[in-house]
C-alpha cells in the first residue's frame, strides 16, 4: 500500500512526466521571496517537485547568481539537518533578468528555458512550464501576452498561476480576465487565492459532507448566523500607499473571506472533481445580492497607544483626507431555501487587538428550553493561529448541582495532531497545480459573481464622502458601533465571557447565578 506521500509523487509525475520548467515571474520581489521560494523548497525537499525541475527566476533587478540566491533563500529556514537539502535546491534554480514588455528579453529568456530543457535532455512532450506570476497587477498583461507570444511552450504543458488583485471592480476584473482568456485556456489559468489553500479552509467541505449531524442541522431552522471574522494587530505599517487604493474590501473580503463564505454555504457538490465544487460555489454566490449600504459598518483607525493611526503612514502623507476604510462589517443575505433570512456577517479589519481568522456558526435558541441560563450552541472553525474546532454546548455542572456550564468540544489540531505538520497555503496550492487540481482556484465565472456582490458598495464608497466611516483606536475590538451592528443580526453575545481555549482546568460557570 503506497503512503500518502507517494501517492502525491506519482500524480505528479504522471502529470507532468516527470519534467518541469518552474518560471517565478517578479522573482526579486516581496512575494517570491517571502512565500513562493520557501514553498517551492519545502514541495521539493518533500519531493514532491517532478525528478527533473529547473526553476528560473526572472525580472528587472539585474543581480548576480550569489545575489539573487541569497534573496530568494532568505525566508527559507533550515537546520543542520537538511542544509544539503538547501544546497540541492540552489542547484536547481537560477536567474535571468529582462524586461516586462519587451519582446527580446522575452526572446532571451525562451533561449535561457530551451537550453536547460536541452542540458537535462528532456524529451518530446516533456517540455512543461509553469509560469508563476509574483508581480504587481499592472504588468500581468504585458507578462501575460510576452509568455504567450515567445516563452509559451510547443511540446509540453503550459501553466500560468496569478494572484490577486484581480481587477477593482466587475469592469476592470472583466477586463482582465478578457485579456487573459485570449491568451491562456481556463485550464490554464490558476488564480491563486491563498485562502483556500489554508489547511481549515480544506477541511470545511470534509467537516460539512463527511460527518451525518451537521448535514442535518446546516441551514436556517438551525443556524441563527454566520460570522467570518478577519483580524490583524498590525497596520499597514508602511504598505498604506498601496493600501489606499484598495481599502480591506478588496483587500481580504471580496476575495479571501467570500471563498470560506461559498464553502460554508454551498449545495453539496455532486463529486469533489474540481468542476463540481466550484459548479456549486458559484451558484451560491449568484444567490447574493449586492452588498446594501445599510449592512455595512464602516471604520478606520486611529493612533492609541504608542502606535500610529492609518493616516500617519509615511506612504500617506500626500492622503490626509483618506476614507479608505481599514476596517468593515458587511452583512451578505444568501437568497435560496437553505439560507433565507440567516445573515452572514464578514468582518474585517487592520490594527485590531489580536490575530484570528475565525468562522462562528451561531446556532438558534433551544426551542422550549426547560433551562433558563443556557447559552447558544455554537459551531468554531479557528483558521488560524492555531488551527481547531471546537462546538460550545451546555452540560449539567458536574456534582450535585442542576447548574447548567458552558463546555465545549474541542478538536484543537496542536494536541491532537502532534506528529503532522500543517503545509503552508502556497505550498498546497502550488502542489495542486502541478497535480492538475483546480479545485482550490478560483473559476472565471465565480470571479465574475464575487465581484457583482461587491463592486456597488465598493464604487458607493469609492464616490460619496458622505458615507459613514468611524474610527477605531489602534489594537482595539474595531469602532464601537459594533457591538450594535451585531446585535442588528442576531448575534447573541451571551456567552461573551466564555474563553477558548479553556486557561483553567476548573469548570467554567455559567451566567446563572443561581450557584449551590
Ligand atoms: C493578503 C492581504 O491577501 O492577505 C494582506 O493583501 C493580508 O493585507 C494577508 O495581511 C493575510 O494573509 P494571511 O495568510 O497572513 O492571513
Amino acid at each position: 500500500m503506497p503512503s500518502p506521500m507517494q501517492v502525491i509523487q506519482a500524480e505528479v509525475t504522471k502529470e507532468l512526466n516527470g519534467f518541469a520548467t518552474i518560471v517565478v515571474l517578479g522573482a526579486s520581489g516581496d512575494l517570491a521571496k517571502r512565500k513562493t521560494y520557501p514553498a517551492l523548497f519545502k514541495l521539493f525537499r518533500n519531493g514532491f517537485l517532478p525528478a527533473n525541475t529547473q526553476i528560473i527566476g526572472y525580472a528587472r533587478t539585474k543581480m548576480s547568481h550569489d545575489e539573487y540566491l541569497q534573496r530568494v533563500t532568505q525566508y527559507i529556514k533550515v537546520n543542520e539537518e537538511n542544509h544539503d537539502d538547501l544546497d540541492r535546491f540552489k542547484a536547481i534554480t537560477s536567474y535571468h533578468s529582462g524586461l516586462y514588455d519587451d519582446d527580446m528579453s522575452w526572446q532571451s529568456l525562451n533561449q535561457c528555458i530551451d537550453q536547460s530543457e536541452k542540458a537535462r535532455h528532456a524529451s518530446h512532450g516533456q517540455c512543461n512550464r509553469i509560469f508563476y506570476m509574483a508581480l504587481p497587477s499592472s504588468v500581468f498583461i504585458p507578462v501575460a501576452q510576452g509568455i504567450r507570444k515567445h516563452v509559451y511552450s510547443q511540446n509540453g504543458l503550459n501553466r500560468l498561476i496569478v494572484e490577486k488583485p484581480f481587477g477593482m471592480d466587475t469592469e476592470s476584473s472583466n477586463e482582465l480576465g478578457r485579456a487573459l482568456g485570449a491568451l491562456f485556456s481556463e485550464e490554464e489559468i490558476y488564480r491563486i487565492d491563498h485562502y483556500l489553500g489554508k489547511e481549515m479552509v480544506k477541511n470545511i467541505m470534509t467537516l460539512r459532507f463527511a460527518n451525518v449531524f451537521f448535514n442535518h442541522i446546516w441551514d436556517r431552522k438551525s443556524i441563527d448566523n454566520v460570522q467570518i471574522t478577519f483580524k490583524e494587530p498590525f497596520g499597514t505599517e508602511g504598505r498604506g500607499g498601496y493600501f489606499d487604493d484598495y481599502g480591506i474590501i478588496r483587500d481580504v473580503m471580496q476575495n479571501h473571506l467570500l471563498q470560506v463564505l461559498s464553502l460554508i454555504a454551498m449545495e453539496r457538490p455532486i463529486s469533489t472533481e474540481p468542476e463540481a465544487i466550484r459548479d456549486e460555489k458559484v451558484k451560491v454566490l449568484r444567490c447574493i445580492p449586492p452588498i446594501a449600504l445599510k449592512d455595512a459598518l464602516l471604520g478606520q483607525y486611529i493612533g492609541a497607544n504608542g502606535k500610529p493611526g492609518y493616516r500617519d503612514d509615511v506612504t500617506l502623507k500626500d492622503k490626509q483626507d483618506s476614507r479608505t476604510p481599514t476596517f468593515a462589517a458587511l452583512t451578505l443575505w444568501i437568497q435560496n431555501e437553505r439560507w433565507e433570512g440567516v445573515p452572514f456577517i464578514l468582518k474585517a479589519g487592520k490594527a485590531l487587538n489580536e490575530a484570528k481568522v475565525e468562522i462562528r456558526i451561531q446556532f438558534r435558541n433551544v426551542a422550549g428550553n426547560l433551562y433558563k441560563a443556557t447559552s447558544r450552541n455554537e459551531l468554531v472553525m479557528r483558521i488560524q493561529p492555531d488551527e481547531a474546532v471546537y462546538l460550545k454546548f451546555n452540560n449539567k455542572q458536574p456534582g450535585l448541582s442542576y447548574q447548567t456550564l458552558q463546555s465545549d468540544l474541542d478538536l484543537s489540531y496542536h494536541a491532537r495532531f502532534t506528529d503532522m505538520a500543517i503545509p503552508d497555503a502556497y505550498e498546497s496550492l502550488i502542489l495542486d497545480v502541478l497535480r492538475n487540481d483546480h479545485a482550490n482556484f478560483v473559476r472565471d465565472d465565480e470571479l465574475e459573481a464575487a465581484w457583482r456582490i461587491f463592486t456597488p458598495i465598493l464604487h458607493r464608497i469609492d464616490q460619496d464622502s458622505n458615507i459613514p466611516l468611524s474610527t477605531y483606536p489602534y489594537g482595539s475590538r474595531g469602532p464601537a458601533e459594533l457591538d450594535a451592528f451585531m446585535k442588528r443580526y442576531g448575534y447573541d453575545r451571551s456567552s461573551a465571557n466564555y474563553s477558548w481555549p479553556r486557561q483553567s482546568v476548573a469548570p467554567q460557570q455559567s451566567n446563572n447565578s443561581n450557584k449551590l
